[in-house]
């Protein structure tokens, strides 16, 4: 069955622990329920996630994030139909940003900007597998 699978990037407002615990505490209950999976990169100055899950799910959850006040400059960097999911079995995976990541610098530079899909799809690779 296709699935769709999308990425986008923000900006935290107001990010500590205890605001990250609530996200992924509503995250896994809602996507276990709605057979959606993926991942949620998360720094000081970023968010990073990738949704994958049937069409609709995703879809109307992404409406949700995007209305959300806990992040601000909600901006969509894949969107599209696949087969497989990265993130089997994971309600929402958690993961720190990693050396590998773009910097803090990189990013108030515009690097996510000038990326393409298949960098943000090569960074959410690299987790499922476990690399870098
Ligand atoms: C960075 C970020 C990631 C989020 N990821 C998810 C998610 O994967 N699943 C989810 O249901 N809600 C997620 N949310 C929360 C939604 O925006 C929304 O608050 C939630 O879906 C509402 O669910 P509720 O009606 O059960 O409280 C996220 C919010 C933020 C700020």
């Amino acid at each position: 069955m296709p699935l769709t699978q999308l990425i986008y990037s923000s900006r935290p407002f107001g990010f500590d622990d205890a605001i990250l615990s609530q996200i992924l505490l509503t995250a896994r209950r809602n996507n276990a329920n709605a057979h959606v999976t993926g991942c949620l990169i998360c720094r000081g100055d970023l968010y990073l996630q990738l949704l994958e899950g049937p069409d609709e799910a995703v879809a109307r959850l992404y409406d949700s994030i995007l209305e959300d006040d806990r992040h601000l400059e909600v901006t969509r960097r894949l969107h599209r139909q696949t087969e497989t999911r990265l993130f089997d079995g994971w309600a929402m995976r958690d993961d720190p940003a990693q050396s590998w990541l773009w910097t803090k610098e990189e990013v108030d530079a515009g690097a996510l900007d000038h990326a393409d899909e298949d960098a943000f799809l090569a960074v959410f690779n690299r987790i499922a597998r476990r690399i870098g």
